[in-house]
């Protein structure tokens, strides 16, 4: 499974970036408005920083304009990904660009039908929200299962990225129902590396160590 980083902000880029574990970056409108600064120029910095594919949403309601955004984004680096919304709009965009070599992500899936249309009119990736499911009583998990067995059984080349992840257990789950990418936010990140006997263990190797140290040697 790849690993994405859901988040707008530089820092928090480059600091899992230099751990050696990072695919790609997701942005959203919402992420983008958190860093308060020009759009363009975010996307156009991540771009550099990540060897990978970085997805910028249109704001457009319409197909004709998320296809003009969608090319002007798509000049700021070639690994610029556009993240069209799953409308009807979005679907018809999504035709145009693929026909055009552009490469899009259908973001706010919740559904398998959603998601088979998508990737029918020719997305890359599409997006479905674990989290946001889990908040109205569904489960974001279930969904991610069957969209990786759908997609194996139908050999579709559309990759499947699970967003709107809350926790680690969502993790986990992504990468045992075969998640193509689990896109995550930082706090996440952070809290994957971490586990109490992990600590415990360092902490007694150094107490144990302390009699060979007083032996000498570097
Ligand atoms: C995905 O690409 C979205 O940016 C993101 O995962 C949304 O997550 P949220 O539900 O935490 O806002």
């Amino acid at each position: 499974m790849k690993f994405f980083i859901d988040t707008a902000n530089i820092e928090e880029i480059k600091e899992i970036n230099s751990w050696g574990v990072l695919d790609g970056v997701t942005t959203n409108p919402s992420l983008i408005a958190k860093e308060n600064r020009v759009f363009e120029e975010v996307i156009a910095e991540i771009s550099q920083i990540v060897d990978g594919p970085i997805s910028s949403e249109v704001t457009a309601d319409l197909c004709d304009e998320m296809v003009a955004q969608a090319e002007q984004l798509a000049t700021i680096n070639k690994n610029v990904i556009i993240k069209i919304p799953m409308t009807i709009e979005g679907l018809k965009a999504v035709k145009i660009l693929s026909a055009k070599g552009i490469k899009t992500n259908v973001t706010l899936i919740f559904s398998v039908n959603q998601a088979i249309l998508a990737a029918k009119a020719g997305a890359d990736y599409v997006s479905p929200f674990i989290g946001r499911l889990d908040d109205i009583g569904s489960d974001g998990m279930e969904l991610i299962k069957e969209l990786a067995q759908i997609f194996k059984s139908y050999d579709m080349k559309t990759e499947v990225i699970a967003a709107s992840i809350r926790h680690t257990e969502h993790v986990h789950k992504c990468a045992l129902y075969g998640a193509d990418i689990a896109t995550v936010p930082y706090k996440v990140f952070k809290q994957m590396t971490k586990h109490p006997l992990t600590y415990a263990g360092i902490e007694r190797f150094k107490r144990d160590f302390e009699g060979v140290k007083s032996k000498g040697g570097f």
